[in-house]
């Protein structure tokens, strides 16, 4: 069971160097009570490794295979030698816009464990599973057919798909039942984060649902004047 929240930032396809300043903030705020990471792109994963101090630095994505012929591919170990000690696997946005099906992102997700990184297994429905009554059960099944064997090492994002950068989020009961239905496959040691339309504004309340262990921040982590108060709610 962890006291400690982890608030994650994931960058998505934003930031080039100037972007580190914000880090830099990030970093200045970091308390002892939370543990705080941020996802950036690939190319600025050493420069803000360099400066995190103890903030961690993820990845958003990995290859499922070690090295080889494989074009445009970033493999684990080559983002821990950057500097990554997390990696963010199967985002909706990956499996909307790669087709990465569960199969992939348990490949990717063992891969990551296999380079020594935690991985951030991403779950959750789609507007229209959640009004057909589905939500439950399509996570459940994402969680059967996305987590390694290992699972018990890994961190689960629940992110509903209609709350992504949407500014809509799920009601605090929705949030709780989603996470209890997800602590029950996972015991009680795995981190579950909630992630969709994360803001300063509704950090606490989400933060302070039962078996929320922190959040997964999209937008609002991209500046220090949006992540320090939420770091600061958890
Ligand atoms: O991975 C985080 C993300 O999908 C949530 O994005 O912008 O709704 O906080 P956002």
């Amino acid at each position: 069971m962890h006291t400690r929240k982890l608030i994650a930032g994931n960058w998505k396809m934003h930031g080039t160097l100037a972007a580190l300043s914000e880090l830099e903030a990030i970093v200045a705020a970091t308390h002892d009570d939370v543990d705080v990471a941020i996802c950036p792109p690939f190319t600025l994963i050493a420069p803000a490794a360099a400066l995190a101090g103890a903030v961690r630095i993820g990845a958003q994505d990995c290859s499922p295979q070690p090295q080889g012929a494989h074009t445009g591919d970033i493999s684990a170990a080559m983002l821990v030698e950057a500097g990554a000690t997390l990696c963010i696997v199967g985002h909706s946005e990956r499996r909307a816009d790669h087709g990465e099906t569960d199969a992939v992102v348990r490949a990717k997700a063992e891969a990551a464990l296999d380079a020594g990184m935690q991985p951030i297994v991403c779950v959750g429905e789609t507007l229209e599973q959640r009004d057909a009554g589905q939500a439950v059960e399509v996570v459940e099944g994402q969680l059967d057919g996305s987590l390694p064997e290992a699972f018990e090492r890994c961190v689960v994002a629940y992110e509903p798909v209609w709350a992504i950068g949407t500014g809509r989020t799920p009601s605090a009961d929705d949030v709780a039942a989603m996470h209890a239905a997800i602590r029950a496959k996972v015991g009680p040691d795995v981190r579950i984060l909630y992630g969709g339309s994360v803001k300063p504004s509704n950090a606490a309340e989400l933060l302070h649902v039962a078996n929320v262990d922190g959040a997964l921040v999209g937008g609002a982590s991209l500046t220090a004047r949006d992540f320090v108060p939420i770091i600061r709610s958890a």
